[in-house]
């Protein structure tokens, strides 16, 4: 209905046309630029102003069928246009006087893009350029396409092909370069093809699917703590750390210690993450420490070798380890690995309570003591001083001598003379020393009297005794003189009471002269400070009254 209304507007613009140009013949075709699809087929009408035609027709490579004529047209069917070149000719033949030129027709065959895809865009590090590329399948024509890449709904780029002349169909690649952001994380890139034929055809439009895009951020190398020794068969935590890392919660670790995978616990704070493992090793040595850091596309790795130190197993022998006094006893040192021992230079000592016996820069040496009583119980260490990374470091061993001897008395374990009151509460004290231990017993009379107990002071504890002391190794006797003093009259205190008495005396007199001195002092202060204020003077007066009491 609207093309015939079309048609019927055109043909009488036609014929206004020739109305006014009544000499000038021409040939016209209908539609005057028709946009074709690539492989359909299209109605040409062609038509002309010449009265009387002998002939006319259509001049083309394509598959054509009449679609019906009238006097001054002629119309066609073309099938299947396939061809990118057509470029159809209308013609007619109005006699030999007038000169009829063909009508070229402005043929547009298009293809519309039927496939746009954007390259998979890859995990992008954040400033870095990335070529985004966009691929169009077989279209045409070229000149009338649009290409655009879009990022969260904003346009990236926009290329045109306007210059593009080929008129048949190709694929088309688009590039453009980003450099990717932080912020770009999360955001939907696509790529969109326009093929826009208006006025005459129509405007197509096809897009790629949405990608979304990844970015990180991986700028600087991770870092270990710092372990460079460690102890065989000790525990050590090791830390992994990168920062500014973004995003933090995506960084993948791994950490190996002498080419063994660790057990790693991993934290993020901020744009930190951290990795935490417990490396040991039972064999001494120079071992690597790894630690690799993978965050999308970027992997960064740092290493530090860890000696692994073993200090000499120490031992100390004593021997004999029991012995008498006056006795020789060699102390020994020794590693009892050597083999497994990997130490830096060390200094060795034996030592006892009294000091150090020998010190040397090796092992094993030895020391030989002659013992006293005072070595019972003595102990001997043998110990070894190191500095690891600037740290002083310190084993030792320690062994014990046990010395046997006789039993000792002296002044202070057992008293020679014991002076007791009548009355009083008193314990009868003598013991002696010795190893093993020795047995006290003290005899009056040939009687064995009970050592420590308090017991009440009577005129009867008055005597000798004879304590001895006994170990399987010999024996001591001593005898303790007990002297008990009755109850006469305590003259001590009766001298106690007048040198009391006398202080007394001489405190009253001290107390005088405070006393005289302190009101002369107010008698002197009164008139002086009592001339405005009264109650000030009131209050003077109460102090110096308290003071004077
Ligand atoms: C072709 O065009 C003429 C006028 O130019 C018109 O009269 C005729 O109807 C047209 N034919 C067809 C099939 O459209
Ligand atoms: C259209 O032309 C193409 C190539 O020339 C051919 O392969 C196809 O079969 C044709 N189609 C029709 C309907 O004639
Ligand atoms: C051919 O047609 C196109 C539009 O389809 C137009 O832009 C162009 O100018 C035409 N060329 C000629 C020679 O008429
Ligand atoms: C990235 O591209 C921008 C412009 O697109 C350019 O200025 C810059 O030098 C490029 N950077 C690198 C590392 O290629
Ligand atoms: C692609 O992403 C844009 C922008 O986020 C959105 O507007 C659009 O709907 C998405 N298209 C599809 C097919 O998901
Ligand atoms: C296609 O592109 C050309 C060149 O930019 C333009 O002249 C023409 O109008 C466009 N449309 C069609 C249908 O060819
Ligand atoms: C690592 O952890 C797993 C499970 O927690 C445990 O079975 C494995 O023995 C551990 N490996 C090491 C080397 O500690
Ligand atoms: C370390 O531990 C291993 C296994 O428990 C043991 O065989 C080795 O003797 C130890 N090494 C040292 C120096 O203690
Ligand atoms: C008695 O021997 C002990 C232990 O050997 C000692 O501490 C004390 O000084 C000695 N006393 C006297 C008076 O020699
Ligand atoms: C004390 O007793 C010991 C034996 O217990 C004896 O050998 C010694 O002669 C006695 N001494 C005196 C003075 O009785």
């Amino acid at each position: 209905m609207l093309q015939l209304l079309c048609v019927l507007l055109a043909s009488a613009a036609a014929a206004a046309a020739a109305q006014e140009a009544q000499e000038q013949p021409f040939v016209s075709a209908w539609p005057e630029n028709p946009v074709v699809e690539f492989g359909s087929s299209l109605v040409l009408n062609c038509s002309t102003n010449c009265k009387n035609i002998r002939d006319g027709g259509l001049e083309t490579n394509l598959d054509k069928k009449d679609e019906g004529e009238g006097p001054t047209w002629k119309a066609f069917r073309l099938f299947n246009v396939s061809n990118w070149d057509s470029a159809p000719s209308c013609y007619f033949d109005c006699g030999e006087d007038v000169d009829m030129k063909p009508h070229r027709v402005n043929f547009t065959v298009y293809r519309v893009p039927e496939l746009v895809e954007l390259d998979p865009v890859p995990v992008m590090e954040v400033g870095k350029n990335y070529t985004l590329t966009c691929r169009v399948s077989s279209m045409a024509p070229i000149r009338n396409l649009s290409v655009a890449f879009l990022q969260g709904g904003k346009r990236l780029h926009l290329q045109t092909f306007e210059k593009h002349a080929a008129r048949e169909a190709s694929d088309v690649v688009v590039t453009h370069i980003v450099t990717a952001h932080q912020a770009d994380r999360g955001e939907e890139i696509s790529c969109h093809a326009a093929l826009d034929l208006r006025p005459e055809g129509q405007l197509f439009g096809q897009a790629s699917l949405n990608q979304s895009l990844e970015t990180v951020d991986f700028p600087v190398n991770p870092q270990l703590r710092p372990l460079r020794y460690m102890e065989v068969n000790t525990s050590e935590t090791v830390t992994c750390e990168v920062t500014g890392v973004f995003p933090a919660e995506e960084a993948q670790f791994e950490m190996t210690f002498a080419e063994e995978r660790l057990n790693l616990s991993v934290t993020v704070v901020g744009d930190v993450a951290r990795a935490q493992a417990q490396v040991s090793s039972s064999i001494a040595g120079s071992h690597t420490l790894k630690c690799t850091v993978s965050l999308g596309p970027v992997t960064k790795t740092a290493e530090e070798n860890v000696n692994v130190y073993c200090l000499p197993d120490l031992v100390l022998t004593l021997s004999p380890q029991e012995t008498f006094v006056n006795e020789a006893v060699e102390v020994a040192c020794y590693d009892a690995h050597p083999e497994a021992t990997q130490s830096p230079p060390f200094s060795a000592h034996i030592r006892n309570s009294r000091g150090v016996l020998e010190s040397r820069d090796s092992l094993p040496f030895r020391v030989s003591v002659t013992t006293t009583e005072e070595d019972d119980g003595q102990e001997f260490t043998c110990q070894v001083d190191t500095e690891i990374d600037g740290r002083p470091i310190r084993r030792k061993t320690s062994s014990s001598l046990t010395v046997f001897y006789g039993p000792q008395m002296n002044d202070s374990s057992c008293p020679g003379a014991l002076t007791w009151k009548a009355d009083s509460k008193e314990a009868f004290r003598c013991s002696a020393w010795g190893n093993p231990p020795p047995t006290v017993e003290c005899r009056k009379h040939d009687v064995p009297y009970a050592i420590g107990m308090p017991q009440l002071v009577t005129k009867d504890h008055q005597g000798s005794y004879n304590c001895s002391a006994s170990n399987w190794l010999g024996s001591v006797a001593k005898l303790v003189v007990v002297n008990v003093e009755s109850d006469e009259p305590p003259t001590l205190l009766i001298i106690l009471v007048i040198l009391s008495l006398a202080s007394l005396a001489s405190a009253a007199g001290v107390g005088y002269y405070m006393y005289y001195k302190g009101h002369k002092c107010g008698k002197y202060r009164l008139p002086r400070k009592a001339k405005g204020n009264p109650s000030e003077e009131k209050h003077l007066n109460g102090s110096i009254q308290t003071d004077s009491v």
